[in-house]
């Protein structure tokens, strides 16, 4: 019995290495170790053996099935392998891979954060506001009054409930201010909203880093010399900063910075990039009162502002003519900054 056992093993084993295929090998797995197989029907045979025969048999058995399963493995494996080496005959594996086309960053994150950069080596740290702001954060504690134009509803998106979009980060000068006590140092980028129609110069989403320093003693001189520095680091050294005169309700006094362009075969030009001036009175005031302390009071404290385009300073720092090349994700445009 054990040597039919035996004879059994063999012709599967041999029937296993001749398979030349999956389907073949499967048909040999079920004809010898299947329910209805060769094996099978021979250990069936068990019950007729005598006794004492009986553990031999078994052992002859379970051997015969190990080395079957063994064959079968090494036998999947072989033809895995044959199969594998098919599918690649003809391709050459030392060629270069296919290059995958790599991202880059946008052209306004590249200026943004190198404005981060620049400022936060100079000691102003990352401050943040909603975008969806409250008429008090935007226009009123920044000392804006209710006749102002841009609180105009053609100028402003407001929502039902008397929300808005932000029209300027300079709101989060207040929440800024809501929060912790001076010395206040930080900047703050992000989106603003104006109900302005789309052309060269004009989006109404576009991005602005506002900046706010407070602390005692702070002067004119340093907010000059601060935008001086960081307009110089951005654009070069030798590049020339104008403070101009103007009027913002929550500075005093207030200023428009220009830096004159220099573009070949044109006259240069002064080119307006950011809005600053001294923290009004009336803005630590509004704080001050709203704080319920005295950790902003006029007396004690003064403080500088600051308001730029980040869009402005890509368009500069790039030659960009019109705006609108900023939201249109047109990878020809885009990959020149990649
Ligand atoms: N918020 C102004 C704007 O959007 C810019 C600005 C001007 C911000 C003066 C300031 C500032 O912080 O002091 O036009």
């Amino acid at each position: 019995m054990t040597t039919d056992i035996q004879t059994i093993q063999d012709q599967a084993v041999a029937g296993i290495s001749a398979a030349t295929d999956q389907r073949s090998l499967e048909e040999a797995r079920v004809a010898f170790l299947g329910k209805k197989g060769t094996l099978a029907a021979a250990a069936a045979g068990m019950k007729d053996i005598a006794n004492e025969d009986k553990p031999a048999f078994g052992a002859a058995l379970n051997k015969a099935r190990a080395a079957i399963t063994t064959a079968l493995e090494s036998k999947t494996l072989e033809l895995q392998n044959l199969a594998d080496q098919k599918s690649i005959a003809g391709i050459d594996l030392t060629l270069p891979a296919r290059q995958l086309p790599a991202g880059g960053l946008h052209p306004l994150t590249i200026v943004k954060d190198r404005a981060i950069q620049i400022l936060r080596r100079m000691g102003f740290a990352l401050a943040d506001g909603p975008e969806i702001e409250t008429e008090y954060h935007c226009f009123d504690a920044l000392n804006t009054p209710d006749d102002h134009p841009a609180r105009n509803e053609k100028d402003t998106f407001y929502f039902d409930g008397g929300k808005l979009l932000r029209t300027h980060t300079s709101s989060v000068q207040i929440r800024t201010m809501e929060n912790t006590t001076p010395p206040v140092r930080i900047i703050a980028p992000g989106s603003a909203y104006r109900r302005d129609d789309v052309d060269a110069t004009h989006l109404p989403v576009f991005n602005q880093l506002e900046g706010l320093y407070v602390d005692q003693d702070v002067k004119l001189g340093d907010l000059k010399g601060t935008l001086e520095y960081f307009l110089q680091a951005m654009f070069g050294d030798n590049t020339e900063v104008r403070f101009r005169p103007h009027f913002f309700p929550f500075t005093e006094p207030s200023f428009e910075i220009d830096v004159k362009l220099h573009v070949q075969g044109q006259e240069p030009k002064w080119i307006e990039v950011a809005g600053c001036g001294m923290v009004d009175p009336a803005v630590f005031k509004s704080i001050s009162k709203q704080r319920g302390d005295e950790s902003f009071a006029p007396a004690k404290v003064t403080g500088y502002a600051f308001g730029m385009g980040i869009d402005r300073l890509a368009m500069i720092q790039y030659g960009i003519k019109d705006i609108r090349a900023l939201i249109e994700n047109d990878t020809r445009f885009l990959s020149q900054f990649a």
